[in-house]
């Protein structure tokens, strides 16, 4: 599952398709945590897309990660700073892959 701890225990390296990229980073095998408020650990995330279709105000979206191990394509948070903190995301992962902080 992903680390709610990841922001003391990882280091922001930058930003990509407009979210904050938590590494380490190796890719494409290895491409970290996306994504700060709504948070996707890539390396979990084995494209089930429950979350992007639940999610009521569409902070989803599809980006390709081709040659990672566990899926070729992955749920960015493009939109997190719509999100309404209700939590379905995180609910419906099957991999425990999303970290919503309302704080
Ligand atoms: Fe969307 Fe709700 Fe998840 Fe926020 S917590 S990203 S609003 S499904
Ligand atoms: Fe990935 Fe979990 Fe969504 S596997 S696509 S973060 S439901």
């Amino acid at each position: 599952a992903i680390d709610p701890q990841f922001e003391q225990n990882r280091e922001l390296e930058g930003q990509e398709h407009g979210v904050d990229v938590w590494g380490p980073t190796d890719p494409p095998e290895e491409l970290g945590i996306r994504g700060t408020h709504v948070a996707v650990d890539f390396d979990i995330c084995i494209a089930d897309g429950a979350c992007l279709e639940d999610c009521p105000v569409d902070v989803f979206e599809w980006v390709d990660t081709p040659d990672h191990p566990e899926s070729e394509i992955k749920v960015n948070p493009t939109n997190e700073d719509q999100c309404i903190d209700c939590m379905l995301c995180v609910d419906v992962c099957p991999v425990d892959a999303i970290d919503v902080d309302p704080g």
